[in-house]
């Protein structure tokens, strides 16, 4: 019996599979490599001297994933396949709706006629637009700002439609606050195409050298410092979160916060950065990024009490560890130019 992980290969998936193979569980990948590289699933093998079987497909195609159920045992199924930069949804929303929706109505369709009802969804703190309530529980309202954010909640409520349509199923949709950090080993961790979207990895490119200077997008938020306020948690804590959830999959189907109820700022992040790095890390305040909010914070209550999970490691390790890897890995998983 398998543990099926979609999108295995990428950042999240990757560090997931670790701590899977870790725990003793068969892992079966499958992924198109359309935001990963292979040399990911290479880096776990060597990490965990366990193997894992890769299935590069895409699976917006039906068929490709009914190979995957018919070759293999499966037993539940991380699905973390999917698109995810918010800014490129809203200039190819067609991609993003038809990527994110059709692959997660794909692997629904094919886990049922599979008799596999166990299921664990990346979704997003994204959910929850611009909160009104600081923490977020869960029973906040939601509202999506772009096409990215409106698949997350659409598949949610794809998910508690057929969770209702037949008692079998279990299902738990994982909301995810901002995921940070790198594997200890410093041999995995995000690696973007192209400049990144996301602070942390930005910041690590520039400790690093291969970018000038970071962009502090706005400070003058209803924040402490003024500049955006998130709940950054370590990738590790969050691949642990998914063990838990499969443990503790809900009958029917039920939604989580994964993140660590504490905030840190923009510039939290780059004074941290330098302490860790050692690196200076120039920046400059410029004007906000349209669509950002002051601050993303998650009340993790639910996620303690009933997933019997916590995120402990703290900012100084998220970014020594990013530091870890990037320093390591100057190029990501690219062979040096
Ligand atoms: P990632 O891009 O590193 O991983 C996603 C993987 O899915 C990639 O390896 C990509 O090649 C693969 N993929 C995409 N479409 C596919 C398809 N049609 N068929 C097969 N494989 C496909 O992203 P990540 O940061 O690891 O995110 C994983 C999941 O978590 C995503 O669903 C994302 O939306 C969600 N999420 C991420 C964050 C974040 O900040 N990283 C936050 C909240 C939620
Ligand atoms: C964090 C803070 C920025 C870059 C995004 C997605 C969300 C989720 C996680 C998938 C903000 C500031 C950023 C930079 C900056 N992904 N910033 N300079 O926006 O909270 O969330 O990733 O589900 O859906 O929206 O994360 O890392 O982009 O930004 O000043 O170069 O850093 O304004 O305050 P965000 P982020």
């Amino acid at each position: 019996m398998s543990i099926l992980v979609t999108g295995g290969a990428g950042y999240i998936g990757s560090h997931t599979v670790v701590a899977l193979l870790e725990r003793g569980r068969d892992v079966v990948v499958v992924d198109d490599l359309s935001n990963s590289s292979e040399e990911s699933l290479n880096r776990v093998r060597e990490l965990t001297g366990r193997d894992v079987t890769f299935v590069k497909a895409d699976i917006t195609d039906r068929s490709a994933l009914d190979a995957v159920f018919e070759s293999h045992t499966i037993e539940s199924v991380i699905h973390f396949a999917g698109l995810k930069a918010v800014g490129e949804s809203v200039a190819e929303p067609l991609r993003y709706y038809q990527n994110n929706l059709v692959s997660s109505m794909n692997l629904l369709g094919a886990m049922a006629d599979h008799d596999c009802w166990d299921l664990v969804f990346s979704s997003s703190a994204t959910v929850y637009g611009d909160p009104e309530i600081l923490p977020i529980p869960e029973t906040a309202p939601t509202g999506a700002t772009n096409p990215y954010g409106q698949t997350k909640l659409m598949i949610e409520d794809i998910c508690r439609d057929v969770a209702a349509s037949d008692p079998r199923w279990r299902i738990s949709l994982l909301r995810y606050f901002n995921p940070v950090g790198a594997h200890p080993s410093g041999n995995i961790g995000e690696d973007p195409n192209g400049p990144p979207n996301n602070l942390v990895p930005y910041v690590m490119q520039v400790a690093v050298g291969r970018r000038d200077k970071v962009s502090v997008f706005g400070d003058d938020y209803d924040t402490a410092d003024g500049t955006g306020v998130r709940d950054y948690i370590h990738v590790v804590d969050l691949a642990l979160g998914h063990l838990a959830a499969l443990d503790h999959l809900p009958k029917g189907c039920d939604v989580y916060n994964l993140g660590t109820g504490n905030g840190a700022s923009v510039l939290d992040i780059i004074e941290t950065a330098r302490d860790v790095s050692g690196q200076e890390i120039p920046h400059e305040i410029t004007d906000r990024r349209p669509g950002d909010i002051a601050t993303s914070l998650a009340d993790p209550t639910k996620a303690q009490t009933e997933l019997e999970w916590r995120a402990d490691r703290g900012l100084e390790l998220m970014l020594s560890d990013a530091w870890r890897w990037q320093e390591k890995n100057p190029n990501g998983f690219n062979e040096p130019d």
